[in-house]
């Protein structure tokens, strides 16, 4: 019957996606190691239906309309490591399922219809458990102190709890180890009490989907937390000023906190937070890296200027405010910002006239990398020179900004070492570009040449150009590292490639090869290219002649007549 749509490979791995099974079909052996039956019509899974495939490692049933499994169904998987029963009709879970599955390090069971997590606890026998996720949009309303018995130690939990009405205290405690946490909570009601549970066990706390914008902090139940916890994060949440204020409250339980994460999340006020009222942290403890993408701020141009953080934010070594409207950082913000030394304002509206009052006089003075790719800025030579602030910079991102014509000279920070232009449309390369590079990345414009002195460069990326030759190599003496794929490269010699006297590695794919005699003659006896060129030898084919065209450097061979002729 439906058997010979299932494809399975020499090494077990069975693929039967899509194929309108309405049973699982029938054929199974021993021999398999993976079966994959997502989004078929499944719906029912009988006492021996799996009985067949004892080696089983992996099952995916996710999508396939599955509403009963019965008690013995998987009593033959010992073996089995990863289940998955997510988005089926499974009204209630049964933990006559998981017993036999003691091998079981990934099972996911979220998106199912039911409300709780079975009537006894499901996984005391699930020892070697990694990976869990439950829970559902609509229906799962209770977390109780059975749910996760016998689980000790996780690497990843994930709970799908946006219609919780009832979280018993403690449910989440028995779990003593957790790596990650994700949480997808709709309303902060039991916010605090599931916070003061895992604050002994959870290393990064993820939040999603939350309107936090009626939380309110109150003291947790708890004496002498040391927590382990790393790394927070909200994503499309719902924040405001005051609700911000109470969060911040958490800090003094997570007093190793080194990272806060914020993403597609909407700020519901003015930036008019209030961290120093009464009993509030007056510094984000040990917090290193602060990461913001794709923040909403509704009123966003009533929004104050942050002064009420600015001390804040004083120890943070490293700010990404990505694609969230930033046109200015006030000059006063940035000099508080001491120990910052990465910042990161891609996909924002930064012209030179503002970036000015951002880098001002003592402004991020400790800052090494600074990130600008996809602003407003037009002029390399005013970016350049506003910079001459930053004494300590040393990378400089304006990629994907597209910029006037550069000029014959530039200023440039003391230290830079790596510059980014790549998508900038420049069509000319001028000695506007500092001599100090290391690192230069001009890919993706409209470049027909590179003639620049360059002594210090290590790495040019020159992809995506339209050079027809390598640029010579006496523009690089130290040159290690060259991208210039695709562009109009036909050829290259022996002697070209020697003369870069330190090249380590070239990757020259894709480029219009006229294979030539003299060049095929010379990669059929350089066997030792192949350790340079890293794309060899998949990525170079023959433009022409007509005769080799689509074929591959490495197989081509050159027409005897036509060598006998070079030879001549
Ligand atoms: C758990 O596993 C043990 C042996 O590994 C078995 O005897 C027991 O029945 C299992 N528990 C359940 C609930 O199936
Ligand atoms: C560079 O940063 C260090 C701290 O990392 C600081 O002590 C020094 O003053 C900075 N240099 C300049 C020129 O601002
Ligand atoms: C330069 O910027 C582009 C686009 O912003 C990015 O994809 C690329 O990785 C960067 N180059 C280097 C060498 O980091």
């Amino acid at each position: 019957g439906s058997q010979e749509s299932l494809s399975c490979d020499a090494s077990g791995v069975c693929d039967g996606r899509s194929r309108s099974f309405t049973s699982i079909p029938s054929g199974l052996t021993a021999a398999m190691k993976s079966l994959d039956l997502s989004f078929n019509k499944i719906t029912y899974i009988g006492h021996g239906d799996l009985r067949a495939c004892a080696n089983l490692q992996v099952l995916i049933l996710k999508s396939s309309r599955i509403n009963t499994i019965e008690g013995d169904a998987f009593y033959s998987l010992g073996s089995l490591e990863h289940l998955d029963l997510s988005d089926n009709h499974l009204s209630s879970l049964s933990s006559s399922w998981f017993g036999p599955l003691s091998s079981l390090k990934y099972l996911n069971l979220m998106g199912n219809p039911y409300q709780t997590l079975g009537v006894t606890s499901l996984f005391p026998n699930l020892t070697n458990l990694q990976t869990l996720r439950i829970g559902n949009v609509e229906t799962f309303s209770e977390i109780r102190r059975i749910d996760f018995a016998g689980l000790t130690s996780l690497n990843e939990l994930e709970i799908k709890a946006l219609s919780l009405r009832n979280y018993q205290s403690q449910s989440l405690k028995s779990i003593r180890d957790i790596h990650h946490l994700t949480l997808h909570l709709s309303e902060s009601a039991f916010l605090l009490e599931i916070f003061a549970d895992i604050l002994s066990s959870v290393r990064y706390l993820e939040l999603r989907d939350t309107n936090l914008a009626r939380f309110q902090f109150s003291p947790l139940p708890v004496d002498e937390v040391s927590s382990p916890m790393k790394k927070l994060a909200f994503r499309g949440s719902v924040l405001t000023d005051e609700s911000f204020n109470e969060l911040l409250k958490l800090l003094r339980y997570i007093l190793e906190l080194s990272e806060v994460e914020f993403d597609d999340c909407t700020l519901n006020g003015l930036g008019d937070f209030n961290p120093s009222e009464s009993d509030v942290v007056s510094e984000l403890g040990k917090v290193e890296t602060v990461t913001i993408r794709r923040l909403h701020i509704p009123q966003f141009y009533l929004f104050y200027d942050l002064s009420t953080v600015y001390s804040l934010l004083e120890k943070v070594k490293r700010i990404t405010v990505e694609n969230s409207k930033v046109f200015l950082v006030p000059c006063s913000f940035s000099q508080h910002l001491k120990s910052l030394e990465f910042l990161d304002l891609s996909e924002n509206l930064m012209v030179e006239e503002y970036l000015k009052n951002s880098a001002c006089k003592g402004a991020w003075p400790s800052l090494q990398t600074l990130v600008l790719s996809q602003n407003h800025l037009r002029s390399m030579q005013k970016t350049g020179e506003i910079l001459l602030t930053l004494k300590n910079l040393t990378s400089l991102d304006i990629s994907r900004n597209t910029f006037h014509p550069m000029p014959d000279s530039c200023q440039w920070p003391e230290k830079m070492r790596f510059l980014n232009l790549s998508s900038t449309g420049i069509r000319v390369v001028k000695t506007c570009i500092p001599q100090t590079l290391e690192v230069l990345d001009v890919s993706n414009n409209n470049l027909d040449s590179f003639s620049l002195f360059l002594p210090r460069l290590q790495e040019l990326y020159i992809s995506r150009n339209k050079l027809k030759t390598l640029p010579d190599a006496s523009l690089f003496p130290v040159l290690l590292v060259m991208k210039i794929r695709e562009n109009a490269v036909s050829t290259f010699s022996k002697d070209q490639l020697g003369s870069f006297p330190k090249l380590e590695t070239l990757e020259a794919g894709d480029n219009h090869f006229v294979c030539s005699c003299e060049l095929l003659s010379f990669t059929m006896e350089t066997p030792a290219l192949a350790q340079i060129l890293v794309d060899w030898p998949d990525s170079y084919l023959c433009d022409s002649p007509p005769r080799l065209h689509g074929h591959r450097l490495q197989d081509a061979r050159p027409s005897v007549l036509e060598c006998h002729q070079a030879a001549a």
